[in-house]
C-alpha cells in the first residue's frame, strides 16, 4: 500500500469510527452497555413464539394481497416488520423508503442506520427489537402518507402490535404518533411523555430522518431513549401506577 493508499485508508477508518461514537454518543452513552435480559421477554416460550409466527404470516400475505389504497400499484415490497416477535421494544416509524421498499425490510436505509445507532446506544441490539411502519407501501417519492392510507393501514399495525404484545412502543416522529395517539398532538410537545396506547406505555420520539436533518435534537431523543429503556428495565409495566394510563401520563 502506497503511503497516500494508508492515509486514505486511515482517514476512512477514523471517519467510521466517528460516526459510529457519534451513534453511541447521542447525547450522553459513555460506555457500550450490555444487552439487558429483559429486552426480550423472558416469558415467550416456544409456543407462544409459534403461535405468533403464525399468526405474523398470515398478516403478512394479507398485506401483500392488500388492494385497500393505490399504493399497491407503485410498489415492490411490501415492507411488514424486522425483528423478534419476543421483543418487549417495538419500534414504530411512517413508511418505507425507497431503500425499504427495495430490500422488503424497515428501517435499512440512512435513517435505518442511525436508529441502529440508536438502539445500540441503549444496551440493545437491533435483532431483539421489532421495528414496523405505520404504512406497510411505499408513497410515490417518500411523500407524507395520506390520511386515508394511513386509515387503510392501520388495522395491520393494530394486529401486529396485537400479536407482538410488546412491553413497551416507541413511535419515531410525527405521523407514527398521531396515527397512534391522534392527529391533534404535536410530537414537538410530547416527545418523551409516556402516553398510553391500548394499556401499552408508549414514548413518542424524533424520527431518526429528523435527527439526522437536526442533530441538535440528538440530545432530546436520548432523553426519550433512556425513558423507554427505564420503562423496560421496570418490572411488570404494562399497568403503570395510577392504572393503566400511568403515572406520568398528561392526555
Ligand atoms: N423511514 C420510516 O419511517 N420507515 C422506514 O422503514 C424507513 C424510513
Amino acid at each position: 500500500m502506497t503511503q497516500v493508499n494508508r492515509s486514505h485508508e486511515l482517514q476512512r477508518m477514523a471517519r467510521a469510527l466517528r460516526a459510529h461514537v457519534d451513534g453511541l454518543r447521542l447525547g450522553g452513552v459513555t460506555g457500550v452497555p450490555v444487552a439487558p435480559e429483559r429486552a426480550i421477554d423472558p416469558e415467550a416460550n416456544e409456543r407462544d413464539v409459534a403461535w405468533k409466527e403464525q399468526q405474523l404470516a398470515a398478516l403478512t400475505q394479507e398485506v401483500q394481497r392488500c388492494r385497500a389504497c393505490s399504493l399497491y400499484r407503485t410498489r415492490t415490497h411490501a415492507v411488514v416488520g424486522d425483528g423478534t416477535l419476543a421483543a418487549r421494544l417495538v419500534f414504530i416509524g411512517e413508511a418505507p423508503g425507497r431503500d425499504e421498499d427495495l430490500q422488503g425490510k424497515p428501517f435499512v436505509g440512512a435513517a435505518g442506520q442511525l436508529l441502529n445507532r440508536m438502539i445500540v446506544a441503549m444496551g440493545l441490539r437491533r435483532d431483539q427489537v421489532y421495528i414496523c411502519n405505520v404504512l406497510k407501501d411505499r408513497p410515490p417519492g417518500n411523500r407524507t402518507p395520506l390520511p386515508e392510507e394511513m386509515e387503510a393501514c392501520a388495522p395491520f399495525l393494530q394486529r401486529q402490535l396485537e400479536i407482538i404484545q410488546p412491553a413497551v412502543v416507541c413511535t419515531l416522529g410525527a405521523v407514527a404518533t398521531k396515527a397512534l395517539l391522534g392527529a391533534h398532538l404535536s410530537i414537538m410537545k410530547i416527545r418523551g411523555e409516556v402516553r398510553d396506547f391500548n394499556g401499552i406505555p408508549l414514548v413518542p420520539t424524533f424520527h431518526p430522518a429528523y435527527l439526522l436533518r437536526n442533530p441538535a435534537a440528538k440530545k432530546d431523543a436520548w432523553k426519550d431513549l433512556k425513558r423507554v429503556k427505564q420503562l423496560l428495565d421496570q418490572g411488570d409495566i404494562r399497568e403503570p401506577e395510577g392504572g393503566p394510563h400511568g403515572a406520568s401520563v398528561d392526555h
